[in-house]
């Protein structure tokens, strides 16, 4: 009992004397590119560890290689822990925290999110495309609709036109022949072909008539 009381009272103290520094809370870097992750504590009896927290809550140290690496430096007391991602990688996305080794004590954290540029990630859902496509279509069939309706259009309003135009020449052949007219057309024909050599009936009636006027 005493032991146990020991050991948990030394587990309290050391949690206790590890004094965590602001962290950086979010970075963002580019894919492919170096993102250098940095914690800082004090009275820490050993260096913190990263891991990386899961979204089931969980954390898991972060897998070392040699394009991902840790390491320490320390100055007047104050211990910083380094985490370099030297080619990032957009399933390096997540929580970072340093984690103390036999202790329940994480810092803060930095929220590391790895992007691709926006030119490469266009990267439309099946059903985007579709619709995309759907309305480059409509539009398309807009762009030769609308012409050819008007087209069409156009050609049956001329034609409209041109019937009526036909329809009033019709008419103006029939009233040419209109019988009212009669005489002074055929004063005409006759003048210009007989250069008035002969008395029509029509100008013989007229000067008969100015005769009869004259007193
Ligand atoms: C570390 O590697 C293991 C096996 O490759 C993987 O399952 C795990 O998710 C990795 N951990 C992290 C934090 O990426
Ligand atoms: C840790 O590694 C980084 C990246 O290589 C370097 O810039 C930094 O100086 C190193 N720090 C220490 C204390 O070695
Ligand atoms: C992360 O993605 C890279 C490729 O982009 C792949 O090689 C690696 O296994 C992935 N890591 C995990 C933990 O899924
Ligand atoms: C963590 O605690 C275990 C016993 O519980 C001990 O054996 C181990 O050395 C401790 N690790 C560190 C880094 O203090």
């Amino acid at each position: 009992m005493g032991v146990f009381l020991f050991i948990v009272l030394c587990s309290v103290a050391s949690d206790k004397g590890i004094m965590l520094e602001p962290d950086r809370p979010f970075l963002r870097v580019k894919i492919f590119e170096r993102a250098e992750l940095e914690c800082c504590y004090k009275n820490a009896v050993n260096n913190g560890i990263w891991v990386k927290r899961l979204s089931s809550g969980q954390t898991e140290p972060v897998n070392l290689s040699e394009e991902v690496f840790q390491n320490y430096s320390k100055s007047n007391g104050k211990q910083c822990g380094f985490l370099t991602l030297t080619n990032a990688k957009l399933n390096d996305t997540g929580m970072y925290q340093c984690h103390f080794i036999n202790t329940t004590v994480y810092t803060h954290g930095t929220y590391l999110q790895v992007f691709k540029p926006i030119e490469k990630t266009i990267s439309l859902s099946e059903s985007t495309k579709n619709k995309i496509l759907t309305a480059e279509g409509v539009l398309l069939l807009l762009c030769v609709v609308i012409p050819s309706a008007s087209l069409l259009f156009k050609s049956k309003k001329q034609n409209r036109l041109e019937m009526k135009k036909m329809k009033q020449e019709e008419e103006n052949i029939y009233q040419g022949l209109n019988l009212e007219d009669c005489c002074t057309t055929y004063d005409q024909i006759e003048r210009s072909q007989t250069q008035s050599q002969y008395q029509d009936v029509c100008t013989a009636m007229e000067e008969r008539e100015e005769i009869l006027e004259k007193p």
